[in-house]
Parts: C-alpha cells; structure tokens; sequence
C-alpha cells in the first residue's frame, strides 16, 4: 500500500502503486482544453455529445471552463456479443436528445483504446448529418489502436497499463479517484472482491 496516496485521497487508493497523471495535471489540461474549445467554437453553440459512464467527470470538469454557450448531450452503449464488440459493433440503449442535423457536434470521449468504439458512433453521427463533428479525448491509449481516428483535442497519452481513476474503472470501481493511477497487481488479480457493494 502507498500511505502518502491513502493519506491523502482516502481508502479508495488503497490499491492504487503510484499516480500516473495527477489531479493538478488532469485540472491543467482541461482548463487548456477548454480554452482551445472556446475559442475555436467562438460565436457558435456546439453541442458536446458524451458516451455513459466513463465520460461524466471530464464531461462535468470540461463544460465549467468552456466560456461560450453550448449544450450537452449523452449516449450510453451497451455490448452485443464479444465477437461484435470486436468489430466495435455496440447497441445504442439511450440516444440523443437534441437533435444535431446541422450542428456543430463535439464528441467528447475520456479514453480511446481500440477506436472501434469511436469509430462506430462517429459513422452513426455523420449519418444524422450535423455541420461539423470532431472529437475531443482526454486519454489516449495508443498501445491497442486498430483505426486511426483524427483527434482534434487530446489530453494525454496513457501507458500500456491498467489504470484508473477520473472515469476510468475496474468493474464499475476507482473512477471517482481525481487522478490517473496504476493499479497494484495484487488489485488487478483479486479484483472478483469488487463485485461485493453493501
Ligand atoms: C470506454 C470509452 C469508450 C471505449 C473506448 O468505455 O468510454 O467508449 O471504452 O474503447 P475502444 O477505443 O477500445 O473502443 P467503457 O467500455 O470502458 O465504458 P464506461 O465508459 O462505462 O466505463
């Protein structure tokens, strides 16, 4: 166990080795982010679209420092069979709200791994025709990609690691963590524990 990071965040970190991104530098790079979005969109109304559930915080963290006007929206995916999933295949188990036919729609996502996922719902996007659609991703995970997908925003790029934190999760669990932590082995291997919430 890391006692400076339990100190400090709390029993949630107790299986947490060491902190990859920390919460100043997430807070940094979210406020830049934020201030390129702005600009960039200036005299428009974008609407950010989010994927359920990873995307909240980022989601939540980015709209309070984009200080032009715009609109949220969200999608939750849920898998079809693995071999679907592999294609990036997902089901759509909540849509849009807002209609984006002619909208400046910002895809907001908090990891790319694969793509395929990203890749999928942008194509289901594009086809609803909205004026223009870029992505904007906090956490790259170059190490698995299988399609490149231009970013027009990008945070950081993540180790070939399993990390959590700030919306990333093992079984549901850690994304409330502030940080980008590496995950202790003994964690990853026991991790059957979590599924037990009371
Ligand atoms: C994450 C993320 C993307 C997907 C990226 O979601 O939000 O949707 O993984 O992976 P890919 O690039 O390999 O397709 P996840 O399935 O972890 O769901 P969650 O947001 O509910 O945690």
């Amino acid at each position: 166990m890391n006692d400076a990071i339990v100190q400090e965040y709390g029993p949630l970190a107790r299986d947490i080795h060491e902190v990859v991104i920390s919460e100043a530098e997430i807070r940094q790079r979210v406020a830049e982010i934020g201030k390129a979005i702005s600009t960039d969109y200036s005299g428009k109304c974008p609407v950010l679209v989010g994927v359920l559930k990873g995307v909240l915080f980022l989601m939540a963290d980015l709209l309070r420092v984009i200080n032009i006007p715009v609109e949220v929206d969200f999608l939750a995916v849920s898998s079809y069979s693995a071999e679907a999933r592999n294609k990036g295949m997902v089901r759509l188990v909540k849509d849009l709200e807002i209609p984006i036919y002619g909208r400046h729609v910002l895809f907001v996502e908090d990891v790319i791994d694969t793509g395929l996922t990203l890749n999928y719902l942008l194509s289901s996007l594009r086809e609803r025709q909205p004026a223009s659609l870029e992505v904007c991703v906090l956490f790259n995970k170059p190490a698995h990609r299988l399609l490149e997908i231009p970013l027009r925003y990008k945070g950081f790029d993540l180790p070939d690691r399993f990390v959590v934190g700030y919306g990333l999760d093992l079984r549901e669990r850690y994304r409330n963590l502030p940080f980008i932590g590496l995950l202790n082995a003994e964690a990853i291997k026991n991790h059957d524990h979590l599924s037990e919430c009371s």
